[in-house]
């Protein structure tokens, strides 16, 4: 694997394709034993998860329903702050069980705002899939159910993720050379 270049950033080569997939596996095997009798609905969050998603899901084998979903940020009145939707949502989710779909999960302030959007429409449970989880910069204590690898506080790209909108479709992950 070559480094890369993306604008004005260079990305060394981090967790191969081979390696990926291996992971993105396991975590399926463990979605189907934990979720066989529950006909789930996967909450796929665009735009980064959507390389994971495919390769999850080819790999998830229970009866289950998919579904692609977009946060959108806007700024309400002074006293509310910052309001997150929840576009692209057509399925009725009250009383289901629905598995959000990450790419990845670095502060964990998205995520909890998804949950607590969720969590107003009545779902059953709520699972958590993210590809990778960024233990040292987690602040939320939400669980996440399902993960793929732990990587340090680190900025990567690939696998879905971009540097400013570039490096999505790499099917290997690389991380920034700080050199
Ligand atoms: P959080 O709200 O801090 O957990 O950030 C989650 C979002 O930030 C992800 O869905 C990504 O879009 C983006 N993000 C966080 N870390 C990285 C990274 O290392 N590379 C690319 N995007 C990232």
């Amino acid at each position: 694997m070559q480094r890369v270049t993306l604008k004005d950033k260079t990305f060394v080569p981090y967790i191969t394709s081979d390696k990926i997939l291996a992971s993105v596996k396991v975590m399926a095997q463990k979605i189907n034993a934990d979720l066989s009798d529950d006909m789930p609905l996967f909450l796929v969050v665009l735009n980064g998860s959507f390389m994971f998603a495919a390769d999850l899901l080819k790999e998830v084998t229970i009866p289950c329903e998919i579904c692609f979903i977009k946060l959108a940020s806007y700024h309400g009145t002074s006293s509310t702050g910052t309001v997150t939707e929840m576009i692209g949502l057509t399925e009725e989710i009250k009383g289901r069980t629905v598995v959000v779909v990450e790419d990845i999960v670095d502060t964990g302030i998205t995520l909890e705002k998804l949950v607590t959007l969720l969590t107003k429409k009545e779902v059953k449970q709520i699972k958590v899939a993210s590809f990778l989880l960024k233990p040292e910069a987690y602040t939320k204590t939400l669980k996440i159910d399902y993960v793929g690898m732990e990587i340090p506080n680190e900025f990567v790209v690939g696998y879905g993720l971009d540097y400013d909108g570039l490096g999505r479709n790499m099917k290997d992950i690389f991380v920034l050379d700080k050199k």
